[in-house]
């Protein structure tokens, strides 16, 4: 979501003469976007203003006016606090306000003047956006649906980014046809709680199942992903399409968090570990290849060594392709910061290490699996030594040895070797071209 944004800022800042650099002595502006969902990345972003701030007093020094501005959702939860903590800044804007940051810029132009706005604003973020997008990759993210009604105990989003919204079906077919036109031969659908989408066409409301089918009737669509689901929110519509889509990607992150019913109740995430097992086999009934990932959280008050275990059980369970793990990190204003019982740092980091060992394990057996086979791989960039990097249906990494490809072609390719992070592989047949 945050890559998303990042790229929406860059577009709207576009009209306005900016273009982008990579060093911060060329900048008049620099936007950090941020993210509060742990502590970690939300401490990062001091250190950075620590690393921005001598470029700004050197461009004051030239007479020039460097702006930095904090976005995203560490801007929404700390607000003023960070002009306190950091007085260079000049804009913090949260994440349902970065619509307004060229009028923003403005007021502040040649003045002292330091903003904060974190309204949850009545006008339309989306609509008040470009409708042009400028990206041109071969994967697009699209943003469906913002927000989150959820209220899982531990997280912050509910909060940062406020309640469930879902954008309506006409302005996200505009979107999609827009991002094709451009090069996109697949498309992400992104939202906190994605899979609740519900969007309204012809007076109607249309579900996330629907929506991707009518995504997947536009043309030269290859491929489709979605992204965060609920379990709870995986209605059998759904499940069903994951068999009768043929381009929606044989591959799911479905996160369970915790194994263990106890610590699943005290998270608040509505279901229980045999609930998300029994979807689990539903859509591997559905989508007998499909590939499933997920987040797990260690060390959330309460968690004993047998709710760990329980843990461990599922995953061994499922047999994940790939997973993201952290440990607990307690949020202010979460109900998670303030249960008792919680649950030492060096055991968090005990149990983080053996829960990823067995992760690990599982997703280098699911990429060993494809060694000698064949996989079809859209190709995203070139890297600096002319390889080609691309994606599999199933998400993986895929470097292709030099081929006179382009980006944007989708290429059956022999899989030569594999290691836990990708797989390295020979074209043997463009499948489609970039611009077919
Ligand atoms: N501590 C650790 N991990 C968290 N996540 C969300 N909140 C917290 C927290 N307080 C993780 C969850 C979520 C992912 C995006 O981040 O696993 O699915
Ligand atoms: Fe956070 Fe996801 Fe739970 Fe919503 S469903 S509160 S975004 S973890």
């Amino acid at each position: 979501m945050n890559v998303y944004d990042s790229e929406r800022m860059y577009e709207l800042m576009q009209p306005h003469g900016y273009t982008t650099t990579n060093n911060y002595d060329d900048a008049d502006l620099v936007i950090l976007n941020t993210c509060h969902i742990r502590e970690k990345a939300a401490e990062k972003i001091y250190s950075e203003l620590g690393r921005i701030v001598p470029h700004k007093i050197n461009s004051d020094k030239q007479g020039k006016k460097l702006n930095i501005v904090v976005a995203g959702c560490v801007a929404q939860a700390e607000g003023k606090e960070i002009i306190i903590r950091q007085p260079m800044v000049d804009i913090v804007v949260g994440p349902q306000t970065y619509h307004r940051l060229p009028e923003l810029l403005n007021t502040i132009s040649n003045t002292s003047r330091r903003i904060v706005d974190t309204d949850f604003p009545i006008e339309n973020k989306f609509d008040e956006l470009q409708k042009a997008r400028i990206n041109n990759n071969s994967v697009a993210f699209l943003s469906i649906q913002e927000g989150c009604d959820k209220f899982c105990s531990f997280c912050v989003v509910p909060y940062t980014r406020g309640a469930e919204y879902s954008r309506s079906v006409n302005a996200i077919i505009l979107e999609a046809k827009n991002l094709i036109k451009h090069g996109a031969k697949e498309i992400c659908l992104l939202g906190q709680n994605v899979n609740s989408y519900h969007g309204e066409y012809n007076n109607k409301t249309y579900s996330l199942d629907k929506l991707i089918m009518e995504i997947a009737n536009l043309e030269n669509i290859k491929r489709i992903r979605y992204m965060t689901s609920h379990p709870a929110d995986m209605t059998d519509g759904l499940i069903k399409a994951h068999g009768e889509v043929a381009v929606l990607m044989p591959y799911l992150h479905l996160p369970v968090q915790s194994g263990d019913d106890k610590v699943l109740k005290a998270m608040n995430r509505k279901y229980s570990s045999l609930e998300y097992l029994h979807i689990i086999e539903k859509l591997r009934h559905a989508r007998p290849d499909i590939a499933f990932s997920s987040d797990f959280i260690v060390g959330f008050p309460g968690e004993t060594d047998q709710a760990f275990e329980n843990t461990l059980k599922l995953v061994e369970k499922v047999n994940y392709s790939q997973a993201y793990s952290f440990k607990y990190s307690r949020r202010p204003g979460t109900p998670g910061s303030i249960m008792t019982e919680h649950v030492a740092e060096v055991i968090k980091k005990v149990r983080l290490s053996a829960l990823q060992e067995i992760l690990n394990t599982q997703q280098l057996d699911f990429n060993s699996t494809f060694i000698g086979k064949s996989l079809d791989v859209l190709i995203e960039r070139r890297r600096k030594d002319k390889q080609l990097v691309g994606k599999s249906p199933y998400m993986q990494a895929v470097h292709i040895l030099e081929g006179q490809y382009e980006i944007g072609d989708i290429l059956k390719t022999k899989v030569l070797a594999a290691d836990k992070n990708s797989l390295k592989g020979d074209s043997i047949q463009l499948l489609a071209g970039a611009n077919n």
